[in-house]
């Protein structure tokens, strides 16, 4: 466990806005300058926001106002951007196994360009929308990514080339690749290396007739997750750069997640009971891998800060208030004696935690608050 900043800002609003918990506390004014970073790059670059990550109406509300398109993975996210009013032309697609009904929702308000990895998707896609385009979800390296997303999706730089060339035949209309470095990718320049690899198919498929113009280079942002800063203008302009090896890209576009919503929001949990089991502290919270910190599980470490008490810290193992035995935090964490009802506050949380809760054991799960 390593030794975390902690940002004041979203300490001081924990404190302010937790009498009833667990809460996740969205910080407004941290998501409009996240979103400005991102926005800033436009037209050159065009920002999707990929929903799963938060999706909070607030949320949707604030980085809809700040300009920002949608990246969406299902009907349900669909239909809420929709009540809230965001048009079908600032939503896209990038969920590269689709359910039928899906397709045909997006294909209900215009969207006409899906992504595909396989050659069955493409003759889905055939059969549910012919004619439609395509982007090609290339596998690039995800070294440095705290959560990769390289086994589930994605075809090899051969495997591009005969999906494009089976998308002609089948009638749709191949028109660039995507990919995603990981997700908390701490490399700034991972995505340069992965537009290298694109770069290779991209000159490939043109020997064969076909002309790309569009580059999604997907999400994998970081949060201040570990002792990473993130820096995205560091990654920002390291695409800018990368892409001007593709002058006929006409489209480039980024579909950041965690790394727009993420160090905008902290969790404000209670402590609902601690045991000491042969030598070890064990702390346990009303939020835990059920209803909030599932991707603790995967290897993401948050900061825990005591709200109530202060004093000499020691070593604590966090779990979550289920009865279930894999519903452990965190190992290590440095915190004082705390007591029962003491709050704790869990940072950066935006990203991927309400989005994943669930009522198992019929435990709460975390209110939004954006402030
Ligand atoms: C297609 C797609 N785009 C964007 C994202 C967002 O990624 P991140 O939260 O790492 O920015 C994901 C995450 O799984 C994804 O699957």
């Amino acid at each position: 466990m390593t030794t975390l900043r902690v940002d004041d800002n979203l300490i001081k609003l924990a404190m302010a806005h937790s009498d009833d918990t667990p809460v996740l506390i969205m910080d407004t004014a941290t998501l409009k300058r996240t979103a400005a970073t991102f926005m800033s790059y436009a037209p050159a670059i065009a920002t999707y926001y990929a929903v799963k990550a938060n999706a909070d109406p607030q949320v949707l509300r604030t980085l809809a106002t700040e300009g920002m398109g949608f990246e969406v993975a299902s009907q349900a996210e669909l239909e809420s951007l929709l009540s809230l009013g965001i048009a079908a032309d600032r939503i896209i697609t990038s969920n590269p196994i689709k359910a039928p009904a899906f397709i045909d929702a997006m294909r209900g308000i215009g969207v006409d360009r899906f992504v595909v990895d396989s050659m069955d998707e493409i003759d889905k896609l055939a059969a549910h929308t012919p004619g439609c385009q395509v982007l090609l979800r290339l596998a690039v390296d995800n070294t440095g990514s705290t959560w990769p997303l390289d086994e589930k999706f994605a075809a090899t730089a051969i495997e591009t080339v005969e999906l494009a060339l089976h998308a002609v035949e089948a009638g749709l209309r191949p028109v660039g690749l995507t990919f995603h470095v990981g997700s908390q990718c701490t490399n700034p320049y991972a995505w340069a290396t992965a537009l290298r690899d694109a770069k290779a198919v991209w000159d490939e498929v043109k020997t064969h007739g076909i002309n790309f113009n569009t580059l999604n280079v997907g999400g994998g942002f970081p949060a201040a997750h570990d002792d990473v800063h993130p820096d995205h203008v560091q990654s920002l302009d390291s695409i800018i750069a990368s892409v001007a090896d593709f002058p006929d890209a006409t489209t480039i576009e980024v579909e950041p997640g965690r790394g727009l919503v993420g160090d905008a929001g902290v969790l404000v949990s209670r402590v609902v009971g601690k045991a000491n089991r042969s030598g070890t502290h064990w702390l346990y919270l009303d939020v835990g891998v059920f209803n909030g910190l599932m991707e603790a599980v995967g290897g993401i470490e948050y900061q825990y800060t005591s709200l109530d008490r202060k004093g000499p810290q020691h070593a604590w193992t966090v779990a979550g208030p289920s009865c279930d035995s894999m519903d452990i935090v965190a190992r290590a964490v440095r915190l004082p004696d705390l007591a029962v009802d003491d709050r704790v506050a869990i940072s950066p949380a935006g990203a991927y935690t309400t989005v994943y809760a669930s009522s198992f054991n019929g435990l709460a799960q975390p209110r939004i608050l954006c402030v």
